[in-house]
Protein backbone atom coordinates (compact mmCIF):
# COMPACT_ATOMS: atom_id res chain seq x y z
CA UNK A 1 0.00 0.00 0.00
CA UNK A 2 1.44 3.36 -0.87
CA UNK A 3 -0.31 6.62 0.97
CA UNK A 4 0.58 10.34 -0.02
CA UNK A 5 0.29 12.01 3.60
CA UNK A 6 -0.37 16.00 4.05
CA UNK A 7 1.19 17.40 7.14
CA UNK A 8 0.36 21.18 7.96
CA UNK A 9 0.58 21.71 11.52
CA UNK A 10 2.06 25.41 12.22
CA UNK A 11 4.52 26.51 10.60
CA UNK A 12 5.79 23.56 8.04
CA UNK A 13 3.69 22.42 4.96
CA UNK A 14 5.09 18.60 4.26
CA UNK A 15 4.57 16.01 1.77
CA UNK A 16 5.73 12.20 2.07
CA UNK A 17 4.97 9.65 0.27
CA UNK A 18 5.49 6.14 1.65
CA UNK A 19 5.26 2.36 1.39
CA UNK A 20 4.72 -0.37 3.18
CA UNK A 21 6.87 -2.73 3.11
CA UNK A 22 7.08 -5.72 5.62
CA UNK A 23 5.24 -4.05 8.28
CA UNK A 24 7.75 -1.47 8.12
CA UNK A 25 7.74 2.06 6.70
CA UNK A 26 9.28 2.78 3.52
CA UNK A 27 9.86 6.56 2.70
CA UNK A 28 9.61 7.79 -1.36
CA UNK A 29 9.33 10.59 -0.65
CA UNK A 30 9.64 13.65 2.25
CA UNK A 31 9.52 17.09 1.14
CA UNK A 32 8.83 20.22 3.77
CA UNK A 33 8.69 24.00 3.26
CA UNK A 34 8.78 25.91 6.30
CA UNK A 35 7.09 29.14 6.71
CA UNK A 36 9.24 32.32 8.41
CA UNK A 37 7.93 35.77 9.36
CA UNK A 38 10.05 38.11 9.47
CA UNK A 39 9.40 39.26 13.18
CA UNK A 40 10.57 35.63 13.97
CA UNK A 41 6.93 34.77 15.23
CA UNK A 42 4.07 32.45 13.67
CA UNK A 43 0.74 34.41 12.04
CA UNK A 44 -1.71 31.86 11.90
CA UNK A 45 -3.14 33.19 8.31
CA UNK A 46 -0.13 34.05 6.73
CA UNK A 47 1.15 30.59 7.43
CA UNK A 48 -2.12 29.26 6.10
CA UNK A 49 -1.67 31.04 2.80
CA UNK A 50 2.34 30.10 2.46
CA UNK A 51 0.91 26.57 2.67
CA UNK A 52 -1.61 27.11 -0.22
CA UNK A 53 0.72 28.84 -2.32
CA UNK A 54 3.35 25.35 -2.28
CA UNK A 55 1.27 22.31 -1.77
CA UNK A 56 0.02 21.76 -5.38
CA UNK A 57 3.60 22.19 -6.37
CA UNK A 58 4.86 19.91 -3.33
CA UNK A 59 2.22 17.22 -4.27
CA UNK A 60 3.38 17.17 -8.13
CA UNK A 61 6.95 17.41 -6.76
CA UNK A 62 6.61 14.22 -4.28
CA UNK A 63 4.94 12.08 -6.73
CA UNK A 64 7.79 12.84 -9.63
CA UNK A 65 10.78 12.20 -7.07
CA UNK A 66 8.69 9.17 -5.81
CA UNK A 67 8.42 7.94 -9.38
CA UNK A 68 4.83 7.52 -8.32
CA UNK A 69 2.19 8.09 -10.89
CA UNK A 70 -0.88 9.42 -8.81
CA UNK A 71 -3.39 6.70 -9.58
CA UNK A 72 -0.28 4.47 -7.76
CA UNK A 73 -1.70 6.34 -4.49
CA UNK A 74 -3.76 4.31 -2.59
CA UNK A 75 -4.68 6.07 0.40
CA UNK A 76 -4.69 10.34 1.35
CA UNK A 77 -3.65 11.01 4.79
CA UNK A 78 -3.43 14.39 6.69
CA UNK A 79 -3.08 16.00 10.00
CA UNK A 80 -6.05 16.22 11.28
CA UNK A 81 -4.89 18.49 14.90
CA UNK A 82 -3.63 19.58 16.99
CA UNK A 83 -2.66 22.45 15.49
CA UNK A 84 -3.35 26.42 14.14
CA UNK A 85 -6.92 26.20 12.45
CA UNK A 86 -6.50 28.28 9.63
CA UNK A 87 -2.67 25.54 8.76
CA UNK A 88 -5.00 22.54 9.23
CA UNK A 89 -7.75 23.71 7.27
CA UNK A 90 -5.20 24.28 4.35
CA UNK A 91 -3.93 20.64 4.59
CA UNK A 92 -7.01 18.86 5.18
CA UNK A 93 -9.11 20.99 1.71
CA UNK A 94 -6.05 19.70 -0.46
CA UNK A 95 -6.34 16.16 1.14
CA UNK A 96 -10.27 15.63 0.48
CA UNK A 97 -9.53 17.83 -3.16
CA UNK A 98 -6.83 14.73 -3.84
CA UNK A 99 -9.02 11.88 -2.20
CA UNK A 100 -11.99 13.18 -4.56
CA UNK A 101 -9.83 13.66 -7.65
CA UNK A 102 -8.40 10.26 -7.24
CA UNK A 103 -11.15 8.69 -6.46
CA UNK A 104 -9.33 7.38 -3.03
CA UNK A 105 -9.71 6.81 0.67
CA UNK A 106 -9.29 9.56 2.96
CA UNK A 107 -7.95 9.58 6.60
CA UNK A 108 -7.41 12.44 8.77
CA UNK A 109 -4.53 11.44 11.57
CA UNK A 110 -3.30 12.76 14.98
CA UNK A 111 0.02 14.66 14.71
CA UNK A 112 1.46 13.77 17.92
CA UNK A 113 1.16 9.81 17.58
CA UNK A 114 2.79 10.09 13.77
CA UNK A 115 5.92 11.09 15.75
CA UNK A 116 5.80 8.63 17.89
CA UNK A 117 4.35 5.52 14.82
CA UNK A 118 7.45 7.14 12.25
CA UNK A 119 10.03 5.97 15.04
CA UNK A 120 8.70 2.38 15.33
CA UNK A 121 7.95 2.44 11.55
CA UNK A 122 11.34 3.32 10.73
CA UNK A 123 13.94 1.97 13.41
CA UNK A 124 14.81 -1.72 14.04
CA UNK A 125 14.23 -2.46 17.48
CA UNK A 126 12.08 0.00 18.27
CA UNK A 127 8.79 -1.12 19.35
CA UNK A 128 7.08 -0.31 22.55
CA UNK A 129 9.28 2.99 23.50
CA UNK A 130 8.35 5.93 25.64
CA UNK A 131 8.39 9.37 22.87
CA UNK A 132 9.93 12.43 24.44
CA UNK A 133 8.70 14.69 21.75
CA UNK A 134 10.39 18.21 21.74
CA UNK A 135 8.95 20.67 19.41
CA UNK A 136 8.52 24.38 18.91
CA UNK A 137 4.66 24.32 20.27
CA UNK A 138 4.55 20.92 21.79
CA UNK A 139 6.50 19.12 24.92
CA UNK A 140 5.38 16.02 25.61
CA UNK A 141 6.07 12.27 27.24
CA UNK A 142 3.93 9.68 25.71
CA UNK A 143 3.62 5.80 26.14
CA UNK A 144 1.37 2.91 24.88
CA UNK A 145 -0.70 1.89 27.72
CA UNK A 146 -4.10 -0.16 27.93
CA UNK A 147 -4.98 0.78 24.20
CA UNK A 148 -4.22 3.89 23.71
CA UNK A 149 -1.27 6.91 23.54
CA UNK A 150 -0.80 8.18 27.31
CA UNK A 151 0.60 12.14 27.92
CA UNK A 152 2.77 10.72 31.26
CA UNK A 153 4.28 14.24 31.32
CA UNK A 154 3.87 17.58 29.31
CA UNK A 155 4.69 21.05 29.33
CA UNK A 156 2.03 23.33 31.77
CA UNK A 157 2.96 26.60 29.50
CA UNK A 158 5.17 27.00 26.36
CA UNK A 159 6.89 24.32 24.07
CA UNK A 160 10.71 23.60 25.01
CA UNK A 161 11.74 24.61 21.53
CA UNK A 162 9.23 28.19 22.19
CA UNK A 163 11.17 28.87 25.30
CA UNK A 164 14.54 28.78 23.49
CA UNK A 165 12.88 30.63 20.04
CA UNK A 166 11.44 33.66 22.43
CA UNK A 167 14.60 33.56 24.63
CA UNK A 168 16.80 33.84 21.53
CA UNK A 169 14.06 36.62 20.01
CA UNK A 170 14.89 39.11 23.03
CA UNK A 171 18.55 38.43 22.75
CA UNK A 172 18.55 39.53 18.84
CA UNK A 173 19.10 35.60 17.52
CA UNK A 174 17.65 34.71 14.12
CA UNK A 175 14.79 32.56 14.22
CA UNK A 176 14.80 29.16 15.01
CA UNK A 177 16.76 30.40 17.84
CA UNK A 178 17.66 26.53 19.07
CA UNK A 179 20.26 25.54 16.94
CA UNK A 180 22.07 28.58 17.84
CA UNK A 181 21.91 28.27 21.26
CA UNK A 182 22.59 25.06 20.98
CA UNK A 183 26.18 26.31 19.38
CA UNK A 184 27.07 28.98 21.90
CA UNK A 185 26.16 26.55 25.21
CA UNK A 186 29.23 24.96 23.25
CA UNK A 187 31.15 27.80 24.61
CA UNK A 188 29.38 28.28 27.88
CA UNK A 189 29.94 26.55 31.40
CA UNK A 190 29.44 28.92 34.43
CA UNK A 191 25.65 27.67 35.36
CA UNK A 192 23.42 30.35 36.08
CA UNK A 193 20.90 29.28 38.78
CA UNK A 194 17.18 28.60 36.22
CA UNK A 195 14.13 27.57 37.93
CA UNK A 196 13.51 24.01 37.72
CA UNK A 197 9.78 23.04 37.29
CA UNK A 198 8.30 20.20 37.36
CA UNK A 199 5.17 19.30 39.20
CA UNK A 200 4.05 16.00 39.26
CA UNK A 201 5.07 14.92 35.55
CA UNK A 202 4.71 18.11 34.24
CA UNK A 203 7.01 20.57 33.10
CA UNK A 204 7.08 24.66 32.94
CA UNK A 205 9.11 26.77 31.20
CA UNK A 206 7.90 30.22 30.99
CA UNK A 207 9.98 31.27 34.68
CA UNK A 208 12.91 29.90 32.99
CA UNK A 209 12.90 31.90 30.08
CA UNK A 210 12.13 34.82 32.23
CA UNK A 211 14.62 34.30 34.45
CA UNK A 212 17.05 33.73 31.86
CA UNK A 213 16.41 37.09 30.19
CA UNK A 214 16.85 39.03 33.05
CA UNK A 215 20.36 37.25 33.51
CA UNK A 216 20.98 38.55 30.08
CA UNK A 217 20.27 42.38 30.53
CA UNK A 218 22.07 42.14 33.96
CA UNK A 219 25.55 40.02 33.14
CA UNK A 220 25.57 40.02 29.02
CA UNK A 221 27.05 36.64 29.37
CA UNK A 222 25.19 34.75 26.46
CA UNK A 223 27.47 31.70 26.11
CA UNK A 224 27.19 30.66 29.55
CA UNK A 225 23.14 31.50 29.84
CA UNK A 226 23.01 29.67 26.59
CA UNK A 227 24.75 26.90 28.60
CA UNK A 228 22.59 27.28 31.59
CA UNK A 229 19.21 27.22 29.72
CA UNK A 230 20.23 23.71 27.92
CA UNK A 231 21.18 22.46 31.15
CA UNK A 232 18.36 23.15 33.08
CA UNK A 233 15.39 21.77 30.40
CA UNK A 234 17.46 19.37 28.93
CA UNK A 235 17.75 17.38 32.72
CA UNK A 236 13.72 18.14 33.31
CA UNK A 237 12.96 16.39 30.59
CA UNK A 238 14.98 13.97 30.68
CA UNK A 239 13.78 13.40 34.41
CA UNK A 240 10.25 13.55 33.51
CA UNK A 241 11.20 11.10 30.65
CA UNK A 242 12.89 8.50 33.06
CA UNK A 243 10.22 8.39 35.65
CA UNK A 244 7.80 7.72 32.57
CA UNK A 245 10.02 4.92 31.71
CA UNK A 246 10.04 3.39 35.15
CA UNK A 247 6.31 3.73 35.59
CA UNK A 248 5.21 1.87 32.36
CA UNK A 249 8.37 -0.15 32.88
CA UNK A 250 9.43 -0.16 29.44
CA UNK A 251 13.13 -0.06 28.23
CA UNK A 252 12.85 1.75 24.71
CA UNK A 253 13.02 5.47 24.51
CA UNK A 254 12.25 7.58 21.27
CA UNK A 255 13.00 11.47 20.32
CA UNK A 256 10.94 13.26 18.05
CA UNK A 257 10.32 16.83 17.17
CA UNK A 258 12.82 19.78 15.98
CA UNK A 259 14.34 19.82 19.41
CA UNK A 260 15.32 16.25 18.96
CA UNK A 261 18.36 17.72 16.65
CA UNK A 262 19.99 18.71 20.16
CA UNK A 263 23.44 16.96 20.48
CA UNK A 264 23.23 18.16 24.43
CA UNK A 265 19.29 16.88 24.66
CA UNK A 266 20.40 13.18 22.93
CA UNK A 267 23.73 12.54 25.38
CA UNK A 268 21.55 13.48 28.11
CA UNK A 269 18.57 11.17 27.45
CA UNK A 270 20.78 8.39 25.72
CA UNK A 271 22.87 8.38 29.27
CA UNK A 272 19.77 7.66 31.10
CA UNK A 273 18.80 5.34 28.77
CA UNK A 274 22.17 3.45 29.13
CA UNK A 275 22.18 3.74 33.04
CA UNK A 276 18.70 1.87 33.11
CA UNK A 277 20.19 -0.20 30.80
CA UNK A 278 17.44 0.74 28.07
CA UNK A 279 17.65 1.51 24.30
CA UNK A 280 18.31 4.94 23.14
CA UNK A 281 16.60 6.04 19.57
CA UNK A 282 16.48 8.78 17.57
CA UNK A 283 14.84 9.40 13.87
CA UNK A 284 16.30 11.37 10.92
CA UNK A 285 16.31 14.79 11.18
CA UNK A 286 13.65 14.76 8.24
CA UNK A 287 11.59 12.52 10.14
CA UNK A 288 11.77 13.98 13.65
CA UNK A 289 10.77 17.29 12.45
CA UNK A 290 6.91 18.10 11.01
CA UNK A 291 6.97 16.05 7.80
CA UNK A 292 4.19 14.65 5.67
CA UNK A 293 5.74 11.36 5.45
CA UNK A 294 5.13 10.53 9.32
CA UNK A 295 1.45 11.44 8.24
CA UNK A 296 1.46 8.71 5.69
CA UNK A 297 2.89 6.21 7.88
CA UNK A 298 0.05 6.59 10.53
CA UNK A 299 -2.83 6.81 7.84
CA UNK A 300 -1.51 3.21 6.58
CA UNK A 301 -1.37 1.79 10.37
CA UNK A 302 -5.27 3.12 10.92
CA UNK A 303 -6.48 2.56 7.04
CA UNK A 304 -5.20 -1.58 7.61
CA UNK A 305 -6.42 -1.73 10.91
CA UNK A 306 -10.01 -1.13 9.76
CA UNK A 307 -10.54 2.73 10.65
CA UNK A 308 -12.16 4.21 7.35
CA UNK A 309 -13.11 7.51 7.21
CA UNK A 310 -15.74 9.36 4.78
CA UNK A 311 -15.22 13.06 3.55
CA UNK A 312 -17.76 14.61 5.62
CA UNK A 313 -16.04 13.15 8.49
CA UNK A 314 -12.92 14.36 7.84
CA UNK A 315 -12.81 17.54 9.74
CA UNK A 316 -9.59 19.20 11.43
CA UNK A 317 -9.48 19.33 15.25
CA UNK A 318 -7.47 21.96 16.85
CA UNK A 319 -7.37 20.26 20.40
CA UNK A 320 -7.07 16.75 18.79
CA UNK A 321 -5.10 15.22 22.11
CA UNK A 322 -2.88 12.24 22.07
CA UNK A 323 -5.62 10.18 24.12
CA UNK A 324 -8.39 10.63 22.22
CA UNK A 325 -6.97 7.99 19.62
CA UNK A 326 -8.65 4.91 19.56
CA UNK A 327 -5.60 2.62 18.75
CA UNK A 328 -6.56 -0.13 16.48
CA UNK A 329 -3.56 -1.05 15.32
CA UNK A 330 -1.91 -2.36 18.09
CA UNK A 331 -2.02 -5.41 20.43
P1 LIG B 1 5.13 21.37 16.19
O1 LIG B 1 4.02 21.87 15.32
O2 LIG B 1 5.15 19.91 16.30
O3 LIG B 1 5.21 22.06 17.50
P2 LIG B 1 7.24 22.97 15.00
O4 LIG B 1 6.48 23.71 13.97
O5 LIG B 1 7.69 23.73 16.17
O6 LIG B 1 6.48 21.66 15.41
P3 LIG B 1 9.70 21.41 14.53
O7 LIG B 1 10.47 21.44 13.27
O8 LIG B 1 9.30 20.09 15.06
O9 LIG B 1 8.51 22.38 14.23
O10 LIG B 1 10.59 22.10 15.67
C1 LIG B 1 11.11 23.39 15.52
C2 LIG B 1 11.79 23.76 16.82
O11 LIG B 1 12.99 23.01 16.97
C3 LIG B 1 12.19 25.23 16.89
O12 LIG B 1 11.72 25.73 18.12
C4 LIG B 1 13.72 25.20 16.85
O13 LIG B 1 14.33 26.24 17.58
C5 LIG B 1 14.01 23.85 17.47
N1 LIG B 1 15.33 23.30 17.10
C6 LIG B 1 15.76 22.96 15.87
N2 LIG B 1 17.06 22.53 15.92
C7 LIG B 1 17.44 22.62 17.23
C8 LIG B 1 18.64 22.34 17.94
N3 LIG B 1 19.73 21.91 17.33
N4 LIG B 1 18.65 22.55 19.27
C9 LIG B 1 17.54 23.00 19.92
N5 LIG B 1 16.39 23.28 19.30
C10 LIG B 1 16.32 23.10 17.98
FE1 LIG C 1 5.37 18.11 15.50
Amino acid sequence: MICLGIEGTAHSIGVGIVKEFKKKCKVLTNLIKIYRSEQGGIHPREAANHHAIYLADLIKESLKKAKVEARDIDLVSFSRGPGLGPCLRTAATAARALSLTLNKPIIGVNHCVAHLEIGRGTLDGCNDPVLLYTSGANTQVIAFAEGRYRVFGETLDIGIGNCLDKFGRTVGLDFPAGPKIEQLALNGGNYYNLPYTIKGMDIAFSGLLTAAEQYYKKHKNLEDICYSIQETTFAALTEVTERAMAHTEKNEVLLGGGVAANKRLRNMVATMASERGASFYVPSKDLCIDNGAMIAWLGILMYNSGVHMEIKDSIIDQRFRTDMVDVTWRE
